[in-house]
């Protein structure tokens, strides 16, 4: 299936929010509550991406995986690392979310996306980052192992209506992740 990947603009929202729907029910089924699941729905829907993709204060990239026959099956969005956290300071910038549709999962477009969004940090001069994942999350944690991630930090933090437990990996050079990447395409 031929994806390329683009920018998002605000024109993107609906489909944006609906991969998001799709991607969080498969991985986190299970993992989160029904609760959380239903709010991360209501809260993150098309009008709150409208709104996100419309700023323009470019500290934010988001970009998606689209195809001329299936429209927009994944996106990523990366940007300056978020938190004071003291054991990633020496890490510049962090990817915020990455989801892709069941459907086009394990055919190297995640690694795809991540290259994509680790040039843009890095053309914006950020070259180390991290990323996020639920603790419970083995497959993202071993994809992001894949691409040279390396867990870092351990946290505990309330989601709604519950208390989830994170890891966070880290990418000391971006340029690892985009040669894993390479890898993992070719
Ligand atoms: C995690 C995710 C972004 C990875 O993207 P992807 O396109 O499925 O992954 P790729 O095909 O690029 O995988 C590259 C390599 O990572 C590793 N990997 C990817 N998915 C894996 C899995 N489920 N289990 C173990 N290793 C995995 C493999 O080594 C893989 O290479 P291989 O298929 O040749 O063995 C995607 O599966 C996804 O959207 N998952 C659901 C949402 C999610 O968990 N997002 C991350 C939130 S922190």
């Amino acid at each position: 299936m031929e994806l390329f990947i683009r920018p998002a603009g605000p024109v993107d929202a609906e489909e944006i929010a609906e991969v998001q729907s799709l991607s969080w029910n498969a991985a986190y089924t299970g993992m989160l509550s029904p609760g959380s699941l239903a709010n991360v729905a209501r809260v993150w829907n098309a009008a709150h991406w409208r709104r996100s993709l419309e700023r323009t204060d470019d500290r934010a990239v988001s970009l998606v995986l689209d195809g001329r026959a299936t429209g927009v099956t994944g996106f990523g969005v990366a940007g300056p690392r978020r938190g004071r956290r003291t054991a990633l300071a020496d890490f510049g910038g962090e990817i915020y979310l990455l989801y892709l549709m069941p459907a086009i999962q394990r055919q190297g477009h995640g690694a795809r996306l991540t290259a994509a969004l680790a040039r843009v940090l890095l053309a914006r001069g950020i070259s180390s980052a991290v990323v996020w994942a639920l603790a419970r999350n083995r497959p993202a944690i071993d994809f992001y192992k894949r691409m040279g991630g390396r867990p870092i930090a351990e946290a505990r933090r309330p989601f709604f209506d519950e208390t989830v437990d994170e890891i966070a990996l880290g990418w000391e050079d971006l340029e690892v992740l985009i040669g894993a990447a390479r890898g993992v395409a070719e």
